[in-house]
């Protein structure tokens, strides 16, 4: 029998674009439906730093606080080490993730959150139970075979693995989150640029008490640089921390043209003997698995009904760890549009404006991800380590650098100036935070873009300027202290002013969509006593900003005006897509 289910919005794959895309569309009340392949969810730890904009995203979603709760913190995760083996001699270190004195208080500064080591299979579970609690449809052992659509909805055809048949089902929208091989962005014809299969990877997870090596050390990530380190791979041998400091995955090299290694158990210890560097240690291999570093992107992220989001539109290798946070904020940007554009408050025009924000933001990490493991080469380069040569010779070269000569002194500055440059892998603040958005849903205010001060990829730079994330503030309001952030999102639109702004206000009041108002003042529900939002707000008490339920910023005008309703009741028509 064939038979057809409907649901709004059907999402494929349970991976972070699909169960953070299932989570926002329950959570603003969007009936939706999750079919992923398999009968559990990722059962490998994959993708795991998580960045602030990514927590800032979980907080306005309701599980930031079960993130933390399983997650390794962020002063476990800084001390970024390049060693010849964990149990040999190390080279030197990069203070990483917001661990360095100033990047943490740059990251104290810009956000309410702290970033955090979250493995994607204890991520994937916090995400699909919080989604299935709030409504979610979610179909185990499902997997998507193909789509037609028509001018109303999508219909899908998935195949039932327990019960071996296949069954319709009928969505308005349908969202590809699966994964970095989509069949979906095959099937939706999405142009993709760039390259697959780069390098060759291979991810070892095992078992083994190496805190004698680490916790003095504490970090997330030991580069090992040994022989055989620059073929293929991501730049060096690298073993991760998943649970500190006994559980662990290696990534190593193989020659893509030649084709994987047998992954026998026999192949993986060899592998991890000759990282750790102690074979006294005793390691249980979990799993082996063979993947190639990628470097792709979409050009377009839809096709009519059909939406993809995630590896399915940008694939890359982990360095700077943005897959599964680049994943989780497609989703997110996509998610309150399709809820106004299904409740019919919106146009369905303001869906392009997906493809608009989104597409720059991956193009941007695929590209920044594939610099980062070029920017690994300089580090064997001043070791005269990156032509092939025996293991002997690399050695010679190491311990070269601890000679007494002129050369040995250049060697040494040559090395450090290479692990210093690594930063713009492991503390790229501005990478994770500066995204600018350009799109039918971002009302210019004429201002023009002042550029950042400092470095954009090293430097937040935190701006109200219509396009860009609103700035956050510490405020209160009572007894409570609290972050501009936490007054916006929630699937709404929140209209910020001051006071002054009372015009503002009765404006917001007037539009047939529910817009949330805040006030900041003195003796107003919220005040700011440090003097931060006034710092940051870009407006002065009169003016008024308009958020959309992503948190980023609409529409901004400087000053209080008697043409408040106009200006608001414009500014909402072009985000709505009603222009
Ligand atoms: P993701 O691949 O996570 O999820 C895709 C989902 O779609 C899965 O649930 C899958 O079962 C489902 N699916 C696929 N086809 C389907 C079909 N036809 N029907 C139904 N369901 C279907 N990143 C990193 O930063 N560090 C790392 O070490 C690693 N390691 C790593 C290892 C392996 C083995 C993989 C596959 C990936 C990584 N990554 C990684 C990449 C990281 O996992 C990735 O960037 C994010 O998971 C992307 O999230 P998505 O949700 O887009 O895809």
């Amino acid at each position: 029998m064939h038979t057809v289910v409907e649901t709004d919005v059907l999402i494929v794959g349970s991976g972070p674009a699909g169960a953070s895309a299932a989570l926002a569309l329950s959570t603003y009340g969007v009936r939706n439906m999750v079919v992923t392949r398999y009968a559990s969810l990722a059962d490998t730890p994959r993708a795991h730093i998580t960045n602030q904009r990514t927590m800032e995203v979980l907080r306005d979603l309701g599980v930031e606080q079960d993130v933390i709760a399983r997650a390794t913190p962020q002063h476990l995760m800084g001390n970024t080490t390049f060693c010849t083996s964990l149990a040999g001699e190390e080279l030197g270190r990069v203070r990483s993730w917001g661990n360095d004195p100033l990047v943490q208080a740059a990251h104290e500064l810009a956000s309410p959150t702290r970033m955090c080591d979250m493995p994607q299979h204890l991520m994937e579970p916090v995400l699909v139970n919080a989604a299935i609690a709030r409504g979610t449809d979610f179909r185990f052992s499902t997997v998507y075979k193909s789509f037609v659509q028509d001018d109303s909805g999508v219909t899908v055809t998935v195949e039932d693995r327990l019960r071996g048949d296949e069954y319709s089902i009928r969505a308005r929208y349908l969202i590809g989150a699966d994964g970095g091989r989509s069949q979906v962005a095959e099937d939706a014809g999405l142009p993709m640029g760039g390259q697959m299969g780069v390098a060759g990877s291979i991810n070892i997870v095992f078992d083994a008490d190496l805190g004698k090596y680490t916790a003095h050390r504490p970090s997330t990530l030991y580069w090992v640089l040994a022989p055989g380190a620059t073929v293929g791979g991501i730049g060096a041998g690298l073993v991760r921390c998943v649970r500190p400091w006994n559980e662990w995955l290696i990534v190593w090299g193989y020659d893509v043209t030649a084709g994987a290694p047998d992954l026998t158990e026999e192949y993986a210890l060899s592998v991890v003997r000759q990282l750790v560097g102690d074979d006294e240690i005793p390691v249980t291999i979990k799993s082996s698995s063979a993947w190639t570093v990628n470097e792709m992107y979409a050009e377009t992220y839809s096709a009519g009904r059909v939406f993809c989001a995630g590896d399915a539109v940008h694939r890359h290798p982990p360095s700077n760890g943005l897959g599964s946070n680049t994943s989780v904020q497609d989703s997110y940007n996509l998610a309150w549009k399709l809820k106004l554009v299904l409740g019919g408050e919106a146009s369905p025009r303001l869906l392009d404006t997906y493809t608009a924000e989104r597409a720059p933001v991956g193009r941007q990490i695929v590209t920044r991800a594939n610099k980062s493991i070029a920017e690994t080469a300089p580090i064997f380069e001043a070791l005269d380590g990156l032509s092939p040569q025996t293991p002997e010779q690399l050695w010679a070269n190491i311990a070269a650098r601890k000679d007494a000569t002129e050369a040995a002194a250049k060697q040494r500055a040559a090395l450090r100036e290479a692990i210093a440059f690594k930063v713009y892998e492991f503390n790229a603040h501005g990478v994770d935070l500066n995204q600018r958005y350009t799109s039918a849903a971002i009302v210019p205010d004429g201002t023009p873009d002042p550029g950042c001060a400092r470095d954009p990829e090293l430097h937040h730079q935190p701006s109200s300027r219509p396009g860009a994330k609103l700035p956050h503030a510490w405020i209160t309001s009572g007894t409570r202290t609290l972050s501009t952030l936490d007054t916006v999102g929630k699937g709404r639109f929140t209209l910020l002013t001051g006071i002054g702004g009372e015009a503002w206000l009765r404006a917001a009041e007037a539009q047939p969509l529910d817009i949330a108002t805040v006030v900041v003042g003195p003796g107003q529900e919220y005040e700011d006593p440090y003097g931060d939002w006034a710092a940051l707000s870009g407006i002065s008490d009169g003016g008024a900003l308009l958020v959309r339920p992503d948190g980023y910023v609409a529409f901004r005008h400087a000053d209080a005006t008697a043409d408040a309703e106009p200006l608001l009741t414009d500014a909402l028509r072009r985000v709505l897509g009603h222009g």
